[in-house]
Parts: C-alpha cells; sequence; structure tokens
C-alpha cells in the first residue's frame, strides 16, 4: 500500500505572464478571491502578492512594512535616500519637496506647454504614420526633468546618454552611467552654490539649512530622475482611448474634461503588473493572512485600482465616473510619488495638444498588436504608430 506523502505545493511563478496592456481578468478576479497570496517573484524567492486596495494601503503606510530588503553592515552606515524608511527617508523627502510647491508647478507649466508643442510640431514636420512614443511620450520628461534639474542645453545629449542606463534591466552599462552622472551632478551642485539660479538643486542648496550633506544631495537627485524619466501614462491613455472612440471624440470636444480624463486613465491603465519589494519587520496580518517579520511582500497598486469594493464596475473605462475615489497609481502614504503634480501635467498637456493639434488621430496598428517593452523597470509601450487627417 502506498502511504500519502504530504507534499508543498509548487508556488506560481509571478508575473503569471508578460505584460502586453491589459491585466488579465484572472489577476483583477484574484482581489476578490485571492487578495493576499504566495507566488515566486522573478529572483526565484516567495513573497506575499497583495492585489485589493485595502492591503495595498497597508502594505505601503504601515511602518511594519520596511523599503530596506538588506540591512547595512552596522560600521558602514548609508546615506539617507527615498528607499529607505522612517526618519531618514522623511529627512530626504522634506528637501525633495521644496522643488514641487504649487507656485513652483504654476511656473513650469507653460515651459512643459511649450515642450510638447515642439515635439508635436516635430511629428507634425516627420514622416507618416509617426511613432508616438520616440516623438512625445520618451523624450518629454526627459527635457521636462532637465529644466527642473536645470541641466543646461549644452550637456543635454551627455545627460541623456548616461539617463538611458537608469532604468535598464538589461543594460549592464548602467553602473558607469550612474557613476558618470554623479560626477555631474556633484560639479552642477558646485556651480550651483556659487551662483543659485531657478532649478531644483538650487532649491534644495537654499539656506544650507536643509540638514543634508551633499551625497545625500545627489543620491537625492539621482532618485529623482529615476522616478521622473519615463511617464508612460500618456501612451498608455492613448491606446485607451483609441479603444473607447465615443470617449475620445468627446473629449476632443469638450478639451476641458481632460484633467477628469486623466485621472481615469492613471486608475483605469497599468504599465506593469509589478511593484516595489517589501519586507515585513514585525509580525503582521493582512486581510485574514498573518505574515511573520523577514517576508517580503509585493502590493501592486495599478491591481487595487480594479477592487470593486472601492470602485463602481471598476473594470469599465468611464472618464465621467463618479464618485472619483482616490486611485492608487502615484502610491499611498509616505512614498506617495514626489513628482505627482509634474506627471499629471506632463500627461495632460501631452493629450490636450494631441487631440487639439493632430485632428482624427488613429492608431496605425491594431492596439492590441502594439509591442511592450520588457527591458526597463517601468515597462511602456515600446512603438506606436499614429496617423490623423491633414485639414489642420
Ligand atoms: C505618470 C507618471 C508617474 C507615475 C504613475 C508615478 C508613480 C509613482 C509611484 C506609484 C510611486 C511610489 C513608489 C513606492 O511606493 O515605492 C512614485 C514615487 C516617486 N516618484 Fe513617481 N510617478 C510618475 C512620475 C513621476 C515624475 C515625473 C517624477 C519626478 C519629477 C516622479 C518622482 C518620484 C519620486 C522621487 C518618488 C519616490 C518618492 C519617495 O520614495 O518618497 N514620479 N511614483
Amino acid at each position: 500500500m502506498l502511504s500519502a506523502v504530504a507534499v508543498a505545493p509548487e508556488l506560481r511563478q509571478y508575473p503569471f505572464e508578460p505584460f502586453t496592456g491589459e491585466l488579465s481578468p484572472e489577476l483583477v478576479g484574484m482581489i476578490e478571491t485571492d487578495p493576499v497570496s504566495r507566488v515566486l517573484l522573478p529572483d526565484g524567492e516567495p513573497a506575499w502578492l497583495v492585489l485589493d486596495y485595502a492591503g495595498c494601503v497597508q502594505v505601503l503606510a504601515d511602518p511594519r512594512f520596511s523599503r530596506v530588503l538588506h540591512q547595512p553592515p552596522p560600521d558602514h552606515p548609508p546615506l539617507r535616500d527615498l528607499n529607505q524608511d522612517g526618519a531618514a527617508h522623511a529627512a530626504v523627502r522634506r528637501v525633495g519637496s521644496r522643488a514641487f510647491g504649487g507656485r513652483r508647478m504654476a511656473h513650469y507649466r507653460p515651459r512643459v506647454q511649450a515642450l510638447v508643442d515642439e515635439l508635436v510640431d516635430e511629428m507634425i514636420a516627420g514622416p507618416r504614420p509617426a511613432d508616438l512614443v520616440s516623438g512625445l511620450v520618451a523624450p518629454l520628461p526627459l527635457l521636462v526633468i532637465c529644466e527642473v534639474i536645470g541641466v543646461p542645453a549644452a550637456d543635454r545629449e551627455q545627460f541623456y546618454g548616461w539617463l538611458a542606463g537608469l532604468n535598464s534591466v538589461v543594460d549592464y552599462n548602467s553602473m558607469e552611467a550612474a557613476k558618470s552622472l554623479w560626477v555631474y551632478l556633484a560639479g552642477q551642485m558646485a556651480a550651483k552654490r556659487a551662483e543659485p539660479g531657478d532649478d531644483l538643486l538650487s532649491v534644495w542648496l537654499e539656506g544650507d539649512d536643509h540638514g543634508l550633506s551633499d551625497e545625500e544631495i545627489i543620491v537625492l537627485a539621482m532618485g529623482l530622475l529615476r522616478g521622473g524619466l519615463e511617464v508612460g501614462s500618456t501612451a498608455a491613455g492613448v491606446r485607451v482611448l483609441f479603444q473607447h472612440p465615443e470617449q475620445l471624440a468627446d473629449l476632443v470636444r469638450s478639451p476641458g474634461k481632460i484633467p477628469a480624463a486623466v485621472e481615469e486613465i492613471l486608475r483605469y491603465t497599468a504599465v506593469s503588473s509589478m511593484f516595489r519589494v517589501q519586507v515585513v519587520t514585525e509580525d503582521v496580518t493582512v486581510g485574514d493572512v498573518a505574515m511573520s517579520a523577514g517576508d517580503r511582500v509585493m502590493a501592486v497598486p495599478w491591481v487595487a485600482n480594479r477592487d470593486p469594493r472601492v470602485f463602481h464596475d471598476p473594470n469599465v473605462f468611464d472618464i465621467d465616473r463618479v464618485p472619483r475615489t482616490a486611485h492608487l497609481a502615484f502610491g499611498y502614504g509616505p512614498h506617495f510619488c514626489l513628482g505627482t503634480a509634474l506627471a499629471r501635467m506632463e500627461v495632460e498637456l501631452s493629450i490636450a495638444t494631441l487631440l487639439r493639434r493632430l485632428p482624427g488621430l488613429a492608431p496605425a496598428v491594431p492596439v492590441e498588436e502594439l509591442p511592450w517593452r520588457h527591458d526597463r523597470i517601468n515597462g511602456g509601450i515600446e512603438e506606436f504608430p499614429v496617423v490623423w487627417r491633414e485639414d489642420q
């Protein structure tokens, strides 16, 4: 007679499939059936996968979940940066957020609009179909971040070269690029100290009461570059509008609705099914699952944005959605996206300008067939050929 042997169930590999523009019905369905589950992440390590809204909010805001996956040796205290917890993070964040106040944002708006217009001019002058990604979606955040950081025009080509390596998951030169960037930013800081300008480094250094070391300021600038490099929501937004032509036509007729449409785009579209990994620091319960200190957790806010307990008909794209409950596209809690206002502005002005200046904007290939990139931390559409009517 065979004896029964208890076999530990095999954990499923996450992500369940490569991301190609839609969150799968299975993943979205798990919000209700399996909001907290155990998976294997790409590095082969097990982790808790948290998919519901309440669970994501808890994991992103509760101090029992840490960003610091590997404790540094005690004789090597790390520089304070945004990837830490508690007081170290807050000290850096306080300085970082100096550059994102309402007054400064109002000051950037006409500059961002001018940059969008220049890029759209080039699309109009260039061959058709035009590529929305290389024409607008990829270069705009680079131009904006150079403007914000105060990188002089003469240095921009070189600067872009270094940035290209920064969010890559395949480019082994990215360490080299980060080193060059470090040296460059150190030089810029010295220059801004001697002669302050209207840029972010100057604002951060203002008054010298920020309490951060020069190295910590450079790490902060690098963190901002990493966060601000890719604003894939513009391409994802145009894609979802192409899939909903009546709502696209509505926006062309009523551009005043674009800010609300941007919020729905941010809620509904995802550019990846991954998010950052955190670690449990003391035993804690999420939903009805007990987690132990040392466990790793991935809470995915893009999936939580489809939680039916929070959003009515969550899998329906609706720019007129009411009530407009807060989505989690910019995260939640202490690490809530620092560039939210700038990101919203970039997506809003890009979409508004495309709809105003390119009449009859339409995809040149079926949007379900657009290629998605898997070489970047943030995913995103790789190439997006579009056409429009000549009668402008
Ligand atoms: C549509 C575009 C964007 C989206 C969807 C987005 C989303 C996010 C999310 C979800 C987080 C939280 C990450 C976490 O909890 O670890 C975050 C953090 C951050 N983002 Fe963004 N972001 C966007 C654009 C930007 C831009 C344009 C900038 C800079 C100008 C920026 C700078 C940052 C920074 C510095 C952080 C780290 C904040 C901290 O750890 O305290 N982001 N972003």
